[in-house]
């Protein structure tokens, strides 16, 4: 199989057998061609050259609903779906069940609720899909490929945007659906899920093969040095504490917004990292944007250095300081067709009111470094956006808050996407950037980073803080006690039924 990008090699000479049944995984640095790959499958993109068979017969896929007519789909990285429209019309747009008519109408909704029981997906079948969260749309997807039958369903990092105990209710699918014959082809991250999940790894690194086998004969080391071709330690340092007489940068007081969150408090010192756990709609996410201006709040009051702010909209906390990085990328305000460097370098409050491009020495001198020193993996600073691989273009958005070191940085899911040699990079940047007296908030499903990083922990449950614990207090026993609201932790429990 062989991908070209203008100069770029996507993929070259990649060999891939997948068998049927299987559970295949893709794993790789960014920028691999992992994505190409799982596209090139499903005919969302066309190989310049090499051959894919299905069942022992070539196949030329131009478009995707050739090999869905092959009962081949895709879940891609970057979710594909109408936000206009409800959850119902996702699912079964383009297929069968989706045709005008009341009986019509019935017939999908009565096979929607069969898969959703099937998959325990609590959704709303007459949501617009544009008001759900990203993990909801991603279980959208999901549906989506199920309602269409297929054979050979590519999952391009399905688990990024879950909780950890989502994850586990979508490997539980997976292996449903592989023990019934399906194919998975699915591209992941977190090693351990893969090593957990797959019953093959293939290894890609720079658009090459590296290797393919059983899972059984990997381990976590051996698939690092596979991707890297180097070891890495992705070890946790105890935090650095912040001095003792650290001011208070951030202060948040009863920060309440109806229905979301409320009487939410937060302090954050000078060169102190503060986590935020909790489950997917505990309301971490709606801290953060209430503390960025992007939400209104109903009550509460935010100070920065003791005065008080009224943030109307974020220019205003960009303008007071207050950096933040938004979980979703499509809402991280990259300009896709725009270059790297300008990406990186455009100053923010142009970029926010969408103004020109102004590029002065120092700052590309910066940028280079920026993307250095995270490894984004691009065809020079010129390269579009839209060019780079999901996880590099994760990268660049997070270069480009750091660019002017801000006061505050609010970070939610600075890693999701990254590989774990850039992920290690963040981590590094992260406490860096507390050393030099920046108060960071992270916000991370992965609760091994949460604790890895953090001073203090605040743990949110039903749009409140439940505990609040040290770093030497904090355990993944206690975080999830508090995150449930119970003691004993029940396996794919729900936000609700859990309080
Ligand atoms: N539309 C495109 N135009 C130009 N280059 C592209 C395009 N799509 C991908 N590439 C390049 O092809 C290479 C492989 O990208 P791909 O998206 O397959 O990586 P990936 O392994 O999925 O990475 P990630 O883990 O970041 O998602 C990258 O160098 C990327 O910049
Ligand atoms: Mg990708």
């Amino acid at each position: 199989m062989v991908k070209r990008y203008g100069g770029v090699h996507a993929l070259r000479d990649v060999d891939v057998t997948i068998r049927r049944g299987e559970i295949h995984a893709l794993v790789g640095e960014n920028g691999a061609g992992k994505s190409t790959l799982g596209k090139i499958l499903a005919g969302v993109v066309r190989p310049d050259g090499g051959t894919v068979s299905v069942g022992g017969r070539a196949v030329h896929y131009r478009a995707p609903h050739e090999a869905i007519r092959d009962g081949i789909a895709m879940i891609d990285q970057e979710l594909a779906l109408v936000p206009a429209r409800s959850v119902l019309d996702n699912v079964f747009l383009g297929s069968e069940q989706h045709r005008a008519g009341v009986a019509k109408d019935r017939q999908a909704r009565e096979r929607f609720r069969a898969l959703a029981a099937r998959t325990g997906f609590d959704l709303d079948p007459d949501a617009p899909v544009g008001s759900l969260r990203v993990a909801d749309q991603q279980k959208v997807e999901i549906l989506r490929a199920l309602a269409r039958n297929a054979e050979l369903i590519v999952m391009d990092e399905p688990t990024a945007p879950l909780t950890p105990d989502e994850a586990q209710r979508l490997h539980a699918i997976m292996r449903d659906l592989r023990d019934r014959g399906t194919t998975i082809v699915f591209v992941s991250h977190f090693l351990r899920e893969v090593l957990a999940l797959s019953d093959t790894i293939t290894v890609l690194k720079d658009g090459r093969f590296v290797q393919s086998g059983p899972a059984s004969e990997q381990t976590q080391d051996s698939l690092v040095l596979a991707m890297l071709g180097r070891s890495l330690d992705v070890a946790f340092p105890d935090p650095a504490p912040p001095a003792d007489d650290a001011p208070v940068v951030l202060r948040a007081r009863g920060l309440t917004r109806a229905g979301a969150i409320e009487g939410v408090d937060v302090t954050l010192r000078a060169g102190e990292i503060v986590g935020i756990a909790g489950l997917v709609g505990s309301g971490r996410t709606e801290v953060a944007r209430a503390l960025f201006g992007a939400d209104r709040i109903d009550a509460g009051t935010i100070e920065l250095d003791g005065r008080a702010l009224r943030l109307r909209a974020p220019a205003d906390a960009i303008r007071a300081g207050i950096a933040m990085l938004p979980e979703s990328r499509k809402e991280q305000g990259l300009l896709m067709l725009r270059s790297v460097g300008e990406n990186i370098t455009l100053p923010h409050l142009r970029l926010v009111a969408g103004g020109g491009v102004v590029r002065r020495r120092g700052e590309s001198a910066r940028a280079r470094e920026l993307i250095e020193r995270l490894g984004v993996k691009c065809d020079g600073a010129d390269a579009p956006v839209a060019s780079l691989s999901g996880g590099n273009q994760q990268k660049v958005a997070l270069a480009k808050w750091l660019m002017k070191t801000p006061r505050v940085l609010i970070a939610d899911e600075p890693t999701r996407g990254v590989d774990v040699g850039a992920k290690s990079a963040i981590y590094d940047l992260l406490r860096g950037l507390a050393a030099q007296g920046v108060a960071v908030l992270v916000i991370s499903s992965e609760l091994e980073e949460v604790l890895g990083l953090a001073n203090r922990v605040l743990v949110m449950r039903r749009g409140r803080v439940a505990a609040e614990l040290s770093s030497d207090e904090a355990t993944d026993e206690k975080v999830l006690t508090a995150a449930f609201g119970t003691s004993r932790r029940v396996k794919g429990i729900d936000e609700e039924e859990a309080a």
